[in-house]
């Protein structure tokens, strides 16, 4: 995604797709901090953030990958941040896509991951899991700012508008 202070969200919105291969390149200090911090700054039920962010790397990355639907995705991935604690699933959703969308800002992938055995997560990640994020560099760059956001939206595997929106009279 090109860095562009200017970007539009609604093109970041519709050009935002669910990737599983990363490249090995790390992710830089400064881009982790700002995907973490994307998720602190999300909104949540009187706003108790009721919520950690807990980075998993190495063994215990290894384990957690056991514990999910997809392993490689995790095993894979440069980024691996549970989001743990008490938090509603709504909330725990407004922080995940918070992060996975400064990420995309920042040209790093992500894809959310269902949890296979939450009791395992949980050990490794000291509390309910409420999701888990794999992020990283794309193998495949993708040219985000060569469509325009009408033709990301066009182009997503997604119902059509009017099949989702109602005006009751
Ligand atoms: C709660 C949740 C759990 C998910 N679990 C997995 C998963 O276990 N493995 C996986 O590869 N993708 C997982 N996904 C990603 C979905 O497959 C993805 O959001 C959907 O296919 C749309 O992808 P797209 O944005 O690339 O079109 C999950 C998404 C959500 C919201």
């Amino acid at each position: 995604m090109r860095h562009d202070p200017a970007v539009d969200p609604y093109l970041a919105i519709a050009s935002k797709r669910d990737e599983r291969a990363y490249a090995d390149t790390p992710i830089a200090a400064e881009v982790r901090r700002r995907i973490l911090d994307a998720g602190r700054l999300a909104g949540s039920s009187k706003n108790k953030q009721r919520w950690e962010f807990v980075v998993v790397s190495g063994a215990e990355k290894k384990r957690l990958a056991e514990a999910v639907y997809a392993p490689e995705n995790l095993l894979g991935a440069a980024l691996v941040v549970a989001i743990v604690g008490e938090a509603s699933s709504f909330d725990a959703g407004r922080c995940a896509q918070n992060m996975m969308l400064a990420a995309w800002g920042e040209g790093v992938v992500s894809c959310p991951n269902g949890v296979r055995d939450p009791d395992t997560a949980a050990a490794i990640c000291g509390g309910e899991v409420r999701a888990i994020l794999s992020f990283g560099h794309p193998v495949r760059p993708r040219d985000v700012a060569g469509r325009s956001a009408e033709e990301w939206s066009a182009r997503a595997n997604r119902k059509p508008l009017d099949e989702l929106v109602r005006e009751p009279d």
